[in-house]
C-alpha cells in the first residue's frame, strides 16, 4: 500500500497555498466571529476533501494544469466542511476537534452557530463568484443535505430498529453529498461531458459513504488522542452506526444496554467491548471496502493516467485508516 504522503506529494504545494488562502478568505467584520472561524483552520485537519478536488481537477484538466476556479472550489469545499463540523460539534456535544477545543467549548454555543453560519455564507459568496451556474446549483444543494442528515440522525437516536439502508442514506446526506458534488464540480469546471461529470459524482458519493463508515469504525476502535476528537461518542449519543448496527443481532445484552440508553456508568464501556470483540467491525469494514471498490470502478470511465492512479491509491488508502 502506498503511504498517504506519497499520494499527496504531487499536490503538496497546492495544499500549502490552499492553507494560506483559507486564512485570507475568512475575513469577518466582527473579530470574535473571525477568531471562532479561524480557530479550526489553524488547527488543520487532514485536508482530504480539497486533496480529492485537486486530484479530480488534475485528471481531467487541460495540460494537467489545475485552474484558478478549481483551486477556489477546493477551498470552498474545505470551508463548507469546516462549517458543518462547527455545527455538528454543537449537536454532538463534542468538546475537542482537530486536537483542540471545539468552537462552542472555547466561545459559546451561540458564537459557534453564528461562526458556522458565517462560514456557510462565506462559502456561498465565493461559490457565486465562480460564475458557473451549474456548479453553484450542485454545491449549494450540499448545505441543505447536511441539515437533512443531521435531522435524520437526531430523530433516530437509540433506535434499535434503525435499518442499515437508512444509516447509508443518512450518511450520504451528512458526508457523501459534499464529496460527490465537489468531485463533480471539479470536472465540470473543465467542461467535462455529462457522462464523465456523473461518474465523478458517483465516485465521490461512494468514497464519501466509505469514509463515513470508517470514521464510525474509528469512533469504536480509535483513541481520542489519535483522532483529535473524543472516541466512543457516537454510541453514548445513541447514534447507532454501521459497526453497532451489525453487532446488535449478535448480542441481546448489547441491545438491552442500548435500549436502556446506557443507564449505568459502566454500560458504554461494556457495549464498546462487546462491539470490539464481535464481527460487526469486520462487517462494517467489508461494507466500506465494497464502496471503495465501487468508487474506483467509476473512475474506469477515463484513461488510466498517472493522476487517475493517484486518485485510485488515495481511495484505497482510506481503508488503511482502520487496518
Ligand atoms: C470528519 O471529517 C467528519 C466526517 C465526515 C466523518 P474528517 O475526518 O475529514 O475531518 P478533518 O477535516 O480531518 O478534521
Ligand atoms: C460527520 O459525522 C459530520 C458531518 C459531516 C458534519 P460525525 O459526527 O461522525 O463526524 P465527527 O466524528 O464528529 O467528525
Ligand atoms: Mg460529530
Ligand atoms: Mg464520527
Amino acid at each position: 500500500m502506498v503511504a498517504i504522503n506519497t499520494v499527496f506529494a504531487p499536490i503538496e504545494n497546492d495544499l500549502l497555498s490552499l492553507n494560506k488562502n483559507l486564512q485570507n478568505m475568512i475575513g469577518a467584520r466582527h473579530p470574535v466571529l473571525g477568531a471562532a472561524a479561524e480557530h479550526l483552520f489553524t488547527a488543520g485537519g487532514k485536508r482530504l476533501r480539497p486533496a480529492i478536488v485537486l486530484l479530480c481537477a488534475k485528471t481531467f484538466a487541460n495540460n494537467n494544469e489545475i485552474s484558478a476556479s478549481q483551486r477556489r472550489l477546493a477551498e470552498i469545499t474545505e470551508i463548507i466542511h469546516t462549517a458543518s463540523l462547527v455545527h455538528d460539534d454543537v449537536l454532538d456535544e463534542c468538546s475537542t476537534r482537530r486536537g483542540i477545543k471545539t468552537v462552542h467549548n472555547v466561545f459559546s454555543t451561540k458564537i459557534a452557530i453564528l461562526a458556522g453560519d458565517f462560514l456557510f455564507a462565506q462559502s456561498s459568496w465565493y461559490l457565486a463568484n465562480l460564475e458557473n451556474l451549474q456548479v453553484v446549483k450542485i454545491i449549494s444543494k450540499v448545505i441543505t443535505d447536511f441539515a437533512e442528515g443531521e435531522v435524520r440522525q437526531g430523530f433516530t437516536r437509540f433506535d434499535l430498529q434503525f435499518p442499515i439502508e437508512d444509516y447509508i442514506s443518512k450518511s450520504f446526506y451528512k458526508t457523501g453529498s459534499l464529496i460527490a458534488a465537489s468531485c463533480q464540480g471539479a470536472v465540470m469546471l473543465n467542461d467535462a461531458p455529462k457522462e464523465i461529470s456523473d461518474a465523478f459524482y458517483m465516485y465521490g458519493r461512494y468514497l464519501g459513504l466509505a469514509f463515513q463508515i470508517i470514521d464510525d469504525i474509528l469512533d469504536v476502535v480509535g483513541s481520542s488522542n489519535d483522532l483529535g476528537k473524543p472516541a466512543g461518542s457516537d454510541l453514548s449519543q445513541g447514534n447507532l452506526t454501521a459497526p453497532v448496527l451489525f453487532s446488535i443481532p449478535e448480542s441481546i445484552y448489547l441491545a438491552q444496554l442500548i435500549d436502556q440508553e446506557f443507564a449505568n456508568s459502566s454500560d458504554i464501556q461494556d457495549a464498546l467491548q462487546i462491539i470490539r470483540e464481535g464481527c460487526g467491525i469486520q462487517q462494517a469494514k467489508d461494507l466500506a471496502s465494497e464502496y471503495l471498490q465501487a468508487a474506483i470502478h467509476c473512475l474506469e470511465i477515463i484513461d488510466n493516467s498517472a493522476d487517475i492512479q493517484l486518485l485510485k491509491q488515495l481511495t484505497l488508502n482510506i481503508l488503511e485508516r482502520v487496518n
